[in-house]
């Protein structure tokens, strides 16, 4: 046991684990056809959405146009937060479906912003803040709560401890954004030493007793990631990697060695906070060309599949039955390799 000065116990380190270090016991299933499996989540009792996908609110991923095509297709986006409030509210008075969700912050002009959008039909408004276990956040949900009562959906976060979660329900959150410097273009563990494996966060945020929603942010690579989020007790995942690319991606694409890309960033990379700010400060993400994709339905469509097919293997109609039925197990380096498509490894 090592005490340090203070007399603060320092080794007592828990073990953690992430999404590659887990894999779904297959189990007894009397699932006829998946197109009878239901993948529908609520985000509260009055908004049921076919799919548990969100969009991220990031100025490479969602604005009107990701919104609109995500709400088409039984998911929901939320509009990013890194323009003018002219700019964000325009963006949500476009978007054609509802429910309308859109980002914001939690200091400077973020009262200001959250009554134009919802002036402009939103009904879902998202704290937006990388470490959200923050009295600011506290303060802003307050704020919300006191200004439109409940007549909006508050999400916020991000937090990656139980503690954290029942801190932004106790608040006042609706649903909380649950992964800190998990994501695909994140350097916050990097930069600053920070962070938890998502499905770890996930894991213990599902242990609350409050009934905030968890909404997994960050990390999800394939759609067997997101069968282990929801497994892990998620009730929706938040993509950025995944829908990255696609046509409904804000900004246009440009060519490199006669390839498409289009631009994939941090909200905290450097190129990220020079274009919304002019200037930055801690460099937490990365920004990224990826090959550009076609219509984001192709994507969703691949997804719910996968989901619904995991589902399957768990032999579970829905996602309540698949939280209670679904098994982990953790495996082994060896065991991860052969999870893998191997084939090229070895010829
Ligand atoms: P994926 O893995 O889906 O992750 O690409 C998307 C999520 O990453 C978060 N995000 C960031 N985290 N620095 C961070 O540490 C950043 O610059 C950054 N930008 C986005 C966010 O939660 C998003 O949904």
């Amino acid at each position: 046991m090592i005490i340090n000065k203070e007399g603060i116990m320092k080794n007592n380190i828990n073990e953690t684990v992430t999404f590659d270090d887990v894999l779904l016991v297959p189990q007894y299933s009397e699932i006829m056809s998946r197109k009878t499996i239901d993948i529908s989540s609520n985000l509260s009792d009055d908004m049921p959405l076919e799919l548990p996908i969100i969009s991220s609110p990031m100025d490479t991923i969602t604005d009107f146009s990701m919104a609109t095509a995500m709400s088409a297709n039984g998911g929901l986006g939320i509009i990013h937060r890194y323009n003018t409030i002219y700019e964000q509210s325009l963006s949500a008075k476009m978007v054609a479906s509802e429910p309308k969700a859109a980002a914001i912050g939690a200091s400077g002009d973020y009262l200001e912003r959250a009554v134009e959008l919802v002036d402009n039909g939103v009904k879902i408004l998202c704290i937006d803040v990388a470490h959200g276990h923050h009295v600011l956040v506290r303060h802003a949900i307050k704020t919300l709560r006191n200004t439109f009562g409940t007549a909006i959906h508050i999400m916020a976060g991000n937090v990656a401890t139980l503690e954290g979660f029942n801190a932004l329900a106790d608040w006042g959150a609706d649903s909380v954004r649950v992964g800190v410097g998990g994501g695909s273009i994140c350097s916050t563990r990097i930069q600053t030493g920070h962070g938890v494996p998502t499905l770890q966060s996930i894991m213990e945020c599902s242990r609350s007793d409050r009934s905030a929603r968890i909404i997994a942010d960050g990390g999800m690579k394939t759609s067997g990631d997101i069968v282990k989020a929801l497994a892990a007790g998620a009730d929706f995942v938040m993509l950025g990697s995944m829908l990255a690319g696609t046509i409904e991606t804000p900004g246009e694409a440009f060519y490199k060695d006669g390839i498409r890309y289009k631009s994939y960033r941090g909200m905290a990379s450097v190129e990220a906070q020079m274009n919304w700010r002019g200037h930055y400060s801690s460099e937490e993400g990365v920004s990224h060309a990826v090959p550009q994709r076609g219509a984001v339905r192709n994507e969703l469509k691949s997804i719910a599949n996968g989901i619904r097919s995991g589902l399957s293997y768990s032999g579970a109609l829905n996602l309540k039955e698949f939280r209670s039925k679904s098994k982990f197990i953790k495996q082994t380096p060896a065991g991860q390799y052969e999870s893998d498509t191997h084939i090229k490894k070895r010829y």
